[in-house]
């Protein structure tokens, strides 16, 4: 059977893995032979040319150091600062500096150069996310044959916010070096199709670019998923046991609105206190008789634009604080802390409502979690972001527009008042939902899509899109 080797920017660590993408990774890897390449984490003087095997708790992780200016162009610039927010349709906060294409090309470039020697002819890659789009290209052009696979874990962008993101047009050739391209949601492989159909419009100039063909690659929509049964097991250890019991001291009665993200711009943390403040502001009887939690760890905190949602959202919090809060009650917490999964199952399971707003997201996974963490006699409610891919898989939960903060609020009225035979039955259907789109299968299938006989296998099926050659 081939080796599988998956290549991602951030590699696991010691100890137990945070997420449930690197659980089901391991997992593969634990059932195959292959190993996990990426960056070390380390920034030096000279850039790696060879890679550094480990074995971290069982597992061979191979990496790369890369210089700070590299590293600076390649993830802050380039990676977060260009193709996450327009990937993410947040073109206002986008910093076009098109010079950071260097750097991420260098990397991409280093990367392949440092994985190159360690592929054996028949290995299958497995390339995760927008920091390495290149990353095919460069190691088929050192030679490389192997089946190589994308998997993107955030939106793929409509065609305008792509056309503003320098050389779109060679990322887009670079996405047709893989042999499968894997989306979280059908929206993304619809709106790749309509550039690949369409291609760019031509530059200054009237210069008219070659198009593109990707007749030999594969675009298909793979759902990630969490392991909701573990998370299940996890919300009743006896460490979430222990953070329900805190909980449970320190709320009294009140029931808990819950709120879990990186404290990201595309998460729609602002909105979403916004929201919480209309409830209040709207139905007095809930006060004293609610309390929102948000937990946001802090995230990618040198960008201008991450500071800037963390400031916005420090003074949402205390201008409710200021409105509502009494002596003795308090209608928020905030903590900006990465909890552990265990603790965090603790708080799905007590919340009443889970508030998963974002304004534009590739899966978003708090939202499997919490409905694998709920107790089934007494499950909490999810509000849901229609603009995650989520809502695809998830029509039971209350899908709300995040940008309209007065439906938001709305919703969350309904969810606190919503009567337990309809927080079961819809519970009931978003954990069929979650367990029909576990992380494990999503491993396995996209896998099998990328397997060296699966593009003869599957060039009739009817959910394979193969895009005919347009040049
Ligand atoms: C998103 C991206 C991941 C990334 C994670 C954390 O989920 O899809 O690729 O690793 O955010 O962001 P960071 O910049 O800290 O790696």
């Amino acid at each position: 059977m081939s080796r599988i080797v998956i290549v991602s920017n951030r590699t696991p660590g010691k100890g137990p893995a945070a997420g449930g993408l690197a659980v089901a990774l391991r997992k593969v890897l634990a059932d195959r032979e292959g190993f996990w390449f990426g960056w070390s984490g380390k920034l030096t003087d000279q850039p790696s040319t060879e890679a550094r095997i480990e074995d971290i708790d069982g597992l061979e992780v191979a990496q790369i150091d890369l210089t700070r200016d590299d590293h600076h162009a390649y993830y802050a610039g380039f990676s977060n600062s260009i193709l996450w927010p327009s990937f993410h349709l947040r073109l206002d906060l986008a910093t076009i500096e098109s010079h950071w294409y260097e750097g991420y090309r260098r990397v991409n470039a280093q990367f392949a150069k440092a994985l190159a020697p360690l592929l054996k002819p028949d290995d299958i890659v497995w390339v995760h996310d927008y920091h390495l789009i290149p990353l095919a290209r460069e190691l088929r052009n050192l030679g490389a044959k192997n089946r190589i696979g994308f998997y993107l874990h955030i939106p793929f962008p409509t065609a305008d916010a792509l056309y503003a993101i320098p050389h779109h047009e060679e990322l887009m050739r670079d996405l047709s070096r893989y042999d499968l391209v894997g989306f979280q949601a059908r929206r993304d492989v619809a709106a790749f199709t309509e550039f690949a159909e369409h291609q760019a419009p031509s530059t200054f100039g009237g210069h008219k670019a070659k198009a593109i063909d990707f007749s030999g690659t594969a675009v298909e929509a793979f759902p990630i998923g969490s392991d909701p049964e573990a998370f299940a097991k996890l919300s009743v250890s006896p460490a979430a046991t222990k953070m329900i019991h805190r909980m449970h001291r320190a709320l009294g009665d009140q029931r808990l609105v819950l709120g879990v993200d990186r404290l990201d711009y595309s998460k729609g943390l602002p909105q979403r206190v916004e929201a919480y403040e209309k409830l209040l502001a709207n139905n007095s009887r809930l006060r004293r008789q609610v309390h929102m939690l948000q937990v946001a760890p802090p995230s990618r905190d040198t960008i201008k634009e991450y500071q800037e949602t963390s400031d916005t959202l420090d003074a949402i919090c205390g201008r409710v604080m200021g409105q509502f809060a009494e002596p003795d009650w308090q209608p928020l917490t905030y903590v900006k802390r990465a909890y552990g999964q265990p603790s965090l199952a603790g708080l799905y399971r007590l919340a009443r409502v889970c508030l998963v707003t974002p304004l534009r997201d590739g899966m978003n996974l708090v939202a499997h979690e919490f409905i694998g963490a709920q107790d089934p006699e007494d499950p909490g409610v999810l509000i849901l972001s229609r603009f995650a891919g989520a809502a695809e898989i998830f029509p039971e939960a209350l899908l709300v527009n995040p940008f309209d903060t007065d439906e938001t609020a709305e919703a969350l009225r309904i969810a606190l008042d919503m009567p337990l035979d309809e927080r079961r039955d819809r519970w009931r259907a978003l954990m069929d939902a979650a367990m029909a789109h576990n992380v494990d299968d999503w491993a396995v299938e996209f896998l099998d899509g990328l397997a060296p006989d699966a593009m003869a296998e599957t060039r009739p099926s009817r959910d394979m899109l193969y895009l005919a050659s347009v040049a």
